[in-house]
């Protein structure tokens, strides 16, 4: 039998709770800006029905969603080019997560860290949603037959679980319609780290906002963060290895690398002999040349929520003229009688 080949296509999600950090904007949303502009076809959502798996305030919820799109028009994706939406109004994303809920094995699911991690201790108080999350992550990918996904270090386990389930499902039903999809997590900074502690990564949900940068804060706030993170007495060596025992300093090379856009190699060398009080004052420059029109931009666009809100519709209507004939297909592979004209 001969291989199906799957036309290239981009997917990728973000949640909308709080704010974006600079984790979520070097780890995915540059690599989203590059994928569009390279020309593929790209499809980017906002991904509200993963936020309520846990408590999510209704209000917060909304607010979140309309400036996570302005954060991705912000960044640099164009609504013309990539499908911008959010998850909610394209309903196949959920139904056909419904189809892999079966197809999912609970034993797979209940070897995932985030659900380990974001369940805590009390793992009978999580809600069912946060426990099939992957489930639905995989639906969002395999709707649209995505076959590359830009993303952090930390997505790679739920991604594995993509390909798990779509080869069960051309397993059991003897197809090959689902992709193996292609995790693409490249780039100096795929895994940043908190500013206050180098062995934790950089999260929205930190007690510590001085742990992060968020790409709603003002030059003033962007420079303070960079100038009080955790750092060690050493000046900057010539080389990467010298710096696998430094954590919070190979965080900030990264960092500086990652909005520079050079390799960490090169920013090393470039630096080598520097002590902090010197290289801080240089990323924080760096991290306001970069950051601040993106804020500032974020600002202009939440100005007129109608707007957005009209091009999230829009959007959500391009992702569901591709992923509705899918889901029927799927419902057809698996069985389901399909007498409506749709
Ligand atoms: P989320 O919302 O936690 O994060 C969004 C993206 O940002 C990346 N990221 C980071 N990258 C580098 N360093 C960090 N400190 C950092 N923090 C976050 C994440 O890896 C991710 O790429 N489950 C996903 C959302 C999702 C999704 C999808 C992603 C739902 N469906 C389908 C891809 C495809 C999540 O919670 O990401």
């Amino acid at each position: 039998m001969t291989e199906t080949v799957h036309t290239p296509r981009v997917f990728s999600g973000i949640q909308p709770t709080g704010n974006l950090t600079l984790g979520n904007y070097l780890g995915a949303v540059k690599r989203f800006v590059e994928m569009q502009d390279s020309g593929i076809e790209t499809i980017y959502c906002m991904v509200d029905l993963h936020a309520i798996t846990t408590w999510q305030d209704p209000a917060d919820l909304k607010r979140a969603t309309r400036e996570l799109a302005a954060g991705f028009i912000a960044s640099g994706l164009d609504p013309a080019k990539s499908i911008l939406f959010n998850q909610s109004q394209v309903h196949a994303h959920a139904e056909l997560a419904w189809v892999f809920n079966c197809v999912a094995r609970m034993g797979w699911l209940n070897r995932m860290t985030q659900f380990k991690d974001k369940a805590g201790k009390n793992r009978e108080a999580a809600s069912v949603g946060l426990f099939a999350y992957p489930a639905l992550m995989a639906a969002d990918i395999l709707v649209y037959h995505a076959t590359h996904v830009p993303v952090g270090e930390d997505q790679k386990q739920h991604l594995e679980l993509t390909r798990d389930i779509a080869m069960k499902f051309n397993n059991d039903f003897k197809t090959e319609f689902f992709p193996l999809t292609e995790p693409v997590i490249e780039g100096a900074a795929t895994r940043v780290m908190s500013l206050r502690d180098g062995t934790k990564k950089m999260s929205k949900s930190d007690p510590s906002d001085m742990s992060r940068i968020n790409l709603t804060d003002d030059a003033e706030t962007i420079a303070k963060k960079i100038r009080k993170a955790k750092t060690d007495p050493d000046p900057l060596p010539d080389n990467l290895k010298d710096l696998d025992a430094r954590p919070e300093a190979r965080n900030l090379v990264n960092i500086y690398a990652g909005l520079s856009g050079e390799s960490a190699e090169k920013v090393v060398a470039d630096h080598a002999g520097a002590q902090f009080g010197q290289f801080k004052p240089e990323l924080a420059d760096l991290a306001v040349a970069k950051l601040a029109p993106i804020s500032d931009e974020m600002s202009r666009l939440m100005a007129d929520v109608a707007e957005i809100d009209k091009l999230l519709g829009l959007g959500a209507d391009r992702a569901a003229a591709i992923a509705n004939p899918i889901l029927e297909k799927t419902y057809d592979v698996v069985g389901m009688v399909r007498s409506r004209q749709v």
